[in-house]
């Protein structure tokens, strides 16, 4: 039997799930479904990404341990896909125990191969992308995906000797030039490959401590993407579970091109330094924008949340809208207002409208069972070939991840069925009470919905499974049962439901854009738009009342189990000395604070952190050596005011 592996990106465990994260995930899940109709033994797998700098910046400012910080973002990936329609085989986490043991192995054995070396790192990082960038690839010395700063950084780090298996990697692409889809990403790589280099692939524990240890050296870390990238053999049990035998190497990893690099790059020759099997196919998507064609950001209020899609128009309308939206490869626009005229046109109007009248007129004509067909005609024959001829156009654009014209013909299919629907007016033959043509022309219907609802499913799995209850079939769906025609038995009974994609209302779609754009910070300062431009500027109003004041700290204490952060108490000249919980652990130890002056935000709304009252935040600047408190220049009394 025919085997498919189909994995998406495992998510940054740093904030919660964004369309581009659930895009994605739907395609893999719609792919594996498709590959299911085909009778192959599917896996799907995704997960999330809970390692590197980025979690714990994100765990600090939240104020929580790292550990439980992944706890409650990978949880909000985990359930949000069900509410999707999304049934992934696995979902892996970097920090369980499974993944780490087999990290740590493929480390091992790389470095035994003389492949991992220890040197001196010196470059330009991104935190946001966990990247060291060249220069020539900033955009004035700024990250090229998140617009700031890239900071630069020296230490000691071990190397990846990469460079050994370029011309290896060159050569495979020359002969499986299909491996990196589509063309211009496989360019891409092969423009990468021009330059040798080697990867920095661990960071001192010094700096980073949220990681997987190095087997050969516990002093460092592992890299995060050379501890991310292993989930797509860790989860499958590397190397002797049943299941790596089963799914690798024919894996099809899915992934948007903001991560080509990792994947195009890293991975393969992480595979053959192991000594692993190379992957199937990377296929590599494009970027969402907003419903304007501007890049999606909070700033500019643009960017929506999948949540909020599904409760307005039910998971599987977003699911389709994603994927006939976006063609294979290229950028593509979605918003609220996308959303809903995709439903109308296609759904509603064609879909839905073809559904609601064959079955409107089986139920009112023939007692709501499948009616007995006559003879055909060359016009019944030509709609069976219509969608007999569809099948392997469709079928081959899902293999080539072409999902869109895979809908599309789909969609041109229902459009034809329609037509011969009107071209027959069949209310005309119920008036007349010609029930052999009208037996023909609803049979004809019937079928092309029952076909329909297979090669649909893949897209919309909970509105297809709707639609052939109420067509009341019984047979497996399969693509063998979408290639046949005359399968639904004759006299069978229909089942009566509701309108399966009711119409939406598109000017309420838009209305609710233009509030969250009025509302969007960028909004008051047109002509703002990229992050940490105009959008990021507050008035000296909203400045002032942040109150900023200078306090003494009196004791500092760690906390039991949690390692990162502090208990202060500090003098801000109120009588009574504040409580507050601070994530500096890492970087200053409790005896060296006793006596400092600290900058504190001191009209902070209190919180309480891992069990303790919070009164306050104190200042830090933060840099690749670390974090430094800010100091008044010389002594001034506590409670003084920064101005
Ligand atoms: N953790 C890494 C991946 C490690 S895989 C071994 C990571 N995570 S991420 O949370 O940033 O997810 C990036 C992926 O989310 C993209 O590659 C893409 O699949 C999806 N998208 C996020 N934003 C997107 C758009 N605006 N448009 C389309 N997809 C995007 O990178």
């Amino acid at each position: 039997m025919d085997r498919y592996y189909v994995t998406t990106p495992i998510y940054y465990a740093s904030g919660t799930p964004f369309i581009g994260n659930a895009y994605t995930t739907v395609l893999a899940d719609a792919l594996a479904r498709f590959a299911r109709l085909e009778g192959k033994d599917t896996y799907f797998l995704t997960g999330t990404d809970e390692h590197g700098t980025k979690i714990v910046q994100s765990a600090a400012a939240a104020g929580v341990e790292p550990g439980q910080w992944v706890d409650d973002i990978s949880a909000k990936f985990r359930d949000l896909w069900p509410t999707l329609n999304v049934e992934c085989s696995d979902f892996i986490r970097t920090t369980e125990e499974r993944h780490k043991k087999v990290v740590q192995t493929i480390l091992q054995r790389v470095y035994d191969a003389g492949d991992i070396y220890l040197s001196e790192k010196e470059g330009l990082y991104c935190v946001g992308c966990e990247l060291f960038y060249d220069e020539e690839d900033l955009a004035d010395g700024k990250c090229p995906t998140h617009g700031t700063p890239a900071e630069r950084v020296k230490e000691p780090n071990y190397y990846f000797r990469m460079s050994r298996y370029y011309d290896w990697w060159t050569e495979y692409l020359a002969e499986k030039p299909d491996t990196i889809r589509p063309e211009r990403y496989r360019n891409e790589v092969l423009n990468m490959l021009k330059k040798p280099t080697d990867l920095s692939i661990s960071r001192p524990k010094s700096r980073l401590k949220w990681g997987i240890e190095l087997p050969f050296d516990r002093n460092h870390v592992a890299y995060v993407w050379f501890d991310a990238l292993i989930n797509y053999v860790s989860a499958l049990g590397w190397p002797d579970d049943e299941r790596f035998k089963r799914y690798w190497p024919v894996a099809q990893h899915i992934i948007g091109k903001d991560i080509l690099r990792p994947h195009g790059l890293y991975w393969p020759i992480m595979l053959k330094a192991a000594g692993i099997d190379m992957y199937q196919h990377l296929n590599v998507h494009g970027f969402w924008q907003g419903s304007d064609g501007r890049k999606m950001s909070k700033s500019l209020g643009n960017s929506i949340d999948p949540a909020e899609m599904r409760d307005i128009y039910g998971a599987d309308a977003v699911r389709y809208a994603l994927l006939r939206e976006m063609p294979f490869g290229v950028d593509a626009n979605i918003g609220d207002s996308i959303i809903a005229e995709r439903m109308n046109t296609d759904l509603a109007n064609d879909l839905g409208n073809l559904v609601s009248r064959t079955l409107r007129l089986v139920f009112t004509s023939f007692e709501g069972k499948v009616p007995q067909p006559g003879t055909s005609t060359a016009e019944d024959d030509a709609l069976r070939g219509r969608w007999r001829g569809a099948l392997p156009e469709v079928t081959a654009a899902w293999h080539d991840l072409r999902v869109s014209q895979a809908i599309e013909a789909v969609m041109e299919c229902i459009r034809a069925t329609n037509r011969y629907f009107d071209a027959n007016k069949p209310w005309e033959l119920a008036k007349n009470r010609d029930s052999e043509r009208l037996g023909t022309v609803l049979y004809s219907a019937l079928e092309s919905l029952r076909v329909a609802s297979v090669l649909f499913w893949p897209v919309m799995p909970e509105r297809m499974e709707t639609l052939r209850r109420e067509l009341g079939t019984t047979t497996p769906r399969d693509l063998e049962e979408a290639k046949g025609w005359g399968v639904l038995p004759v006299g069978q009974a229909l089942v009566e439901g509701d309108a399966l994609f009711p119409r939406v209302d598109v000017k309420a779609a838009k209305a609710r854009e233009r509030a969250k754009f009025e509302a969007a910070p960028a909004a008051q300062k047109p002509g703002s738009e990229e992050p940490g431009g105009e959008a990021d500027i507050v008035t000296i109003e909203e400045f002032r009342r942040v109150r900023l004041k200078v306090g003494t700290i009196l004791s500092a204490e760690p906390i039991p189990k949690a390692t990162e952060l502090l208990k202060l108490t500090v003098d801000l000249g109120e009588g009574k000395p504040r409580q507050l919980v601070a994530g500096i652990a890492e970087h200053y130890a409790p005896e060296r604070l006793a006596g400092r002056q600290i900058v504190l935000v001191a009209n902070l709304e209190p919180a309480t952190v891992r069990g303790i009252r919070s009164e306050g935040m104190l200042l830090a600047a933060e840099s690749a050596s670390g974090l430094s408190l800010l100091t008044p220049d010389g002594e001034v009394p506590p409670g003084a005011e920064v101005c």
